[in-house]
């Protein structure tokens, strides 16, 4: 049993947690000032040090004094492609010089691209370039990682990239928790006569495969004009549900296509970017368990008008904010600093930003015991060297997460 005592500021998120991560109040934070926890896997005790019964204290043999630092929920970061090869810097600056982003994927680059980087890597070197940004952003704080396969783009190459994914996931077992998320939908490759084409002879024959197997933890699709239809999302969603395993979807980012309200009629974990989802869509959101997840740093770097998450936000929707880490549409692996980028503009209370990278992010992908410190969940944190949450975000673009080790 380890206690941790006199910890500076702990946000327990205790009340958002009650109120499902919905219509947040500032308050909702639930900061214990000069509190302690107690835990072995799971959160035994939380509160004044005072208040701690006595025949837990008893069974402590760990002791940390934790003045001077912050302990929040675990950070989660809900949506990243993280596992691919090479790099589209040349994209990047073609985008500034006037290209946008379909027009460079209709020509050749984008996704197909990375899928070329990719497949050229080994299994080493891609499961070694991996765990180097595994690393990295473990150093920011962020202890859960969803992963997405779909830089492979064909049957062996994407069975291989969910087998390298499961082999991270045992590797960081359990510093760092990852999510296992099958995305072979994510674009067609022209050998293919049409999405459906693909989504017959790759996805639906690699799920039944992968299933058997037991790696997956959801299935993911690119809902885009270009990419996948709403035919397309049907039947890979109804194949997933009759192997029982949970769906999320990339939907309304370029126009509306009623994506959102699609997924939520499949029940899905999430529905992410929404940049120009409806009115509709938003309102199937808030009556629904479907998270609403905006990724922020994609609008930044393809410098596009934002997803208008207030309206989300006072429709009474669960908003989630993720990275979308991945070589072409967003290259930046920091969670926590797009959602402190991100706040101001989305003009989110200080209870929204930390529930959509921590509470909501955890229902994004079906983790209902994380997100928030409460006896009886997963004793799952992160830490932070200062003094107050304000802090964290304040400071925003500087590292003030620790390792559990160097406390
Ligand atoms: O979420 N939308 C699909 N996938 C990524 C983009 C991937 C890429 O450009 O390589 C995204 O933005
Ligand atoms: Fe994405």
């Amino acid at each position: 049993m380890i206690l941790l005592k006199n910890i500076n500021q702990i946000l327990s998120l205790s009340s958002a947690h009650k109120k499902n991560g919905r219509s947040l109040n500032p308050d909702d934070l639930s900061v214990i000032e000069k509190g302690c926890i107690i835990y072995d896997q799971e959160v035994r005790f939380i509160g004044k040090f005072e208040d701690a019964p006595q025949d837990l204290v008893n069974k402590v043999n760990i002791t940390k004094d934790l003045n001077g630092y912050v302990v929040t929920p675990e950070i989660i970061d809900s949506h990243t492609h993280l596992i691919f090869g090479g790099n589209r810097s040349k994209e990047y600056s073609m985008r500034l010089n006037g290209a946008d982003y379909q027009t460079i994927a209709k020509a050749g680059g984008g996704i197909i691209e990375s899928s070329r980087g990719t497949n050229s890597l080994s299994d080493e070197q891609l499961f070694k370039e991996s765990c180097e940004k595994i690393e990295r952003i473990s150093s920011y704080g962020v202890g859960t990682i969803e992963i997405k396969s779909g830089y492979g783009l064909g049957i062996k190459e994407e069975y291989r990239l969910t087998k390298i994914i499961d082999r991270l996931k045992n590797h960081f077992n359990p510093k760092v928790k990852i999510i296992n998320t099958f995305m072979a939908a994510h674009a067609v490759p022209k050998s293919f006569s049409s999405s459906s084409d693909y989504i017959e002879r790759v996805c639906l024959p690699l799920l039944d495969k992968l299933s058997n197997e037991g790696i997956i933890d959801i299935i993911d699709i690119f809902h885009e004009d270009g990419y996948f239809n709403k035919e397309d999302v049907k039947l890979l969603f109804e194949k997933a549900k009759s192997l029982k395993i949970p769906v999320k979807s990339h939907a309304d980012e370029f126009k509306d296509n009623s994506g959102a309200s699609l997924a939520v009629s499949f029940n899905a974990l999430s529905t992410d970017h929404l940049l120009c989802t409806s009115d509709d869509g938003i309102k199937a959101l808030a009556s629904s368990n479907t998270v609403a997840t905006l990724l922020p740093g994609t609008g930044y770097f393809l410098g596009k008008e934002q997803a208008n998450a207030r309206k989300f936000l006072d429709s009474n929707v669960k908003v989630a904010i993720g990275s979308d880490y991945n070589p072409g549409s967003c290259h930046c692996d920091n969670v926590l600093l797009l959602a402190s980028i991100a706040a101001p503009n989305y003009k989110m209370n200080i209870c929204e930003l930390w529930s959509s990278i921590t509470l909501n992010a955890a229902h994004a992908l079906g983790l209902k015991n994380q997100g928030a410190l409460i006896k009886g969940m997963d004793a799952r944190f992160s830490f932070f060297k200062t003094n107050t949450i304000d802090e964290i975000t304040y400071n925003w673009g500087r590292n003030l997460a620790v390792e559990f080790d160097s406390i």
